[in-house]
């Protein structure tokens, strides 16, 4: 009986810029463009096979099979597929993350990412890297974005349909060696998801609307601060975006709140060794764990300082990672 079956790896990113709120939450159509990192030391591998003797689907993360909202999020998915190309297979997915699941390091977006990845070439579909991102945006937005490496922009568009809701590469992993510590504080699932969180704040926050407006300025302040290599003002607005993508969320109704207690430290600790003379910067995601920003040079000083921090778990180093892609095809 055949069997079409392949493996793929993709890797997490961060957003310097952050994405919060949909534009269409039916076609999962944000309403703001994100500029991001893709991290190398986060990395999810999985394997599709489609198959008639397979009856129904089947999904495990990490040795487990998923829970039965996991279920309808990533069947949900593979019916689009499924439905495009004309397929009635039934499909199962093993996916491997080497970090904590669901608890605002992005396993979504190399989740959703190398699942399109193994699918497309599973079936021979011979997507482009542009349609492999609008695949992956319909199962998370972030995913869009983890298609490619090094330093990535997701736009928004304005088509009804979301063709114009694509990511692309603004420069590979090897154009500026920048590093990040990820700062793990705690390993519990969030318990507000970011599609729920998204929702309540567009339907509720009364600043959503100029969230919408300044988001255009800090896309075209990064993509300078980029072009020009200027670590500095790639943190400020790192930053500044980071907290108006929080503030943003508290001020939705009920408020939302993904920092604990290390979190709101971890922050006060990086200005302060900022002040100090270090040059870090901090964001963060919808969960509590810190992230920071530095270069090559001081990656070994502020892994031994933040080591030993109380409140941090673990703390991963990473590069910049390249995009998708398949370890594995067999048929
Ligand atoms: O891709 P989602 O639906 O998990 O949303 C990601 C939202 C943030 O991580 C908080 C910001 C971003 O741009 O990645």
């Amino acid at each position: 009986m055949t069997k079409y079956t392949a493996s793929a790896l993709a890797h997490s990113n961060i957003a310097l810029v952050k994405y919060w709120g949909k534009r269409d939450s039916r076609l999962n159509l944000p309403a703001v463009g994100s500029i991001s990192l893709t991290l190398d030391a986060l990395r999810t591998k999985t394997t599709v096979t489609f198959s008639k003797e397979i009856g129904t689907d089947f999904f495990r993360i990490n040795g487990k099979s998923v829970s039965p909202a996991q279920f309808d999020r990533l069947t949900r998915f593979v019916d689009i597929v499924r439905k495009k190309f004309d397929n009635n297979l039934r499909i199962e997915v093993e996916s491997e993350n080497n970090f904590p699941t669901g608890a605002g390091l992005a396993s979504s977006a190399s989740g959703f990412a190398a699942l399109t990845e193994a699918i497309d070439n599973a079936l021979s579909l011979g997507l482009s890297a542009r349609e492999k991102s609008v695949w992956a945006r319909q199962g998370s937005g972030s995913a869009a974005r983890s298609v490619f490496g090094g330093i990535v922009e997701m736009h928004h568009g304005i088509s009804f349909d979301g063709k114009d809701d694509y990511a692309e590469q603004l420069f590979d992993e090897n154009y500026w060696d920048l590093r990040l510590l990820v700062l793990v504080t705690s390993e519990a699932k969030k318990t507000i998801g970011s599609t729920e969180g998204m929702n309540r704040t567009s339907l509720t926050s009364p600043y959503f609307q100029i969230w919408t407006e300044s988001s255009e300025v800090d896309l075209a302040e990064m993509r300078s601060a980029l072009r020009d290599k200027d670590f500095q003002k790639l943190g400020e607005i790192s930053e500044r975006s980071c907290l108006k993508m929080h503030g943003l969320a508290m001020s939705a109704d009920p408020g939302i709140l993904y920092w604990n207690a290390a979190t709101v430290r971890l922050i006060h600790k990086i200005r302060a060794l900022r002040t100090s003379g270090i040059p870090a910067f901090f964001t963060i995601d919808a969960g509590p764990q810190v992230k920071v920003l530095c270069l090559p040079d001081s990656i070994e000083g502020l892994f031994n300082e933040f080591r030993s921090e109380p409140g941090v778990k673990k703390v991963i180093q990473s590069k910049l990672g390249s995009g998708t892609h398949t370890l594995r095809k067999n048929q």
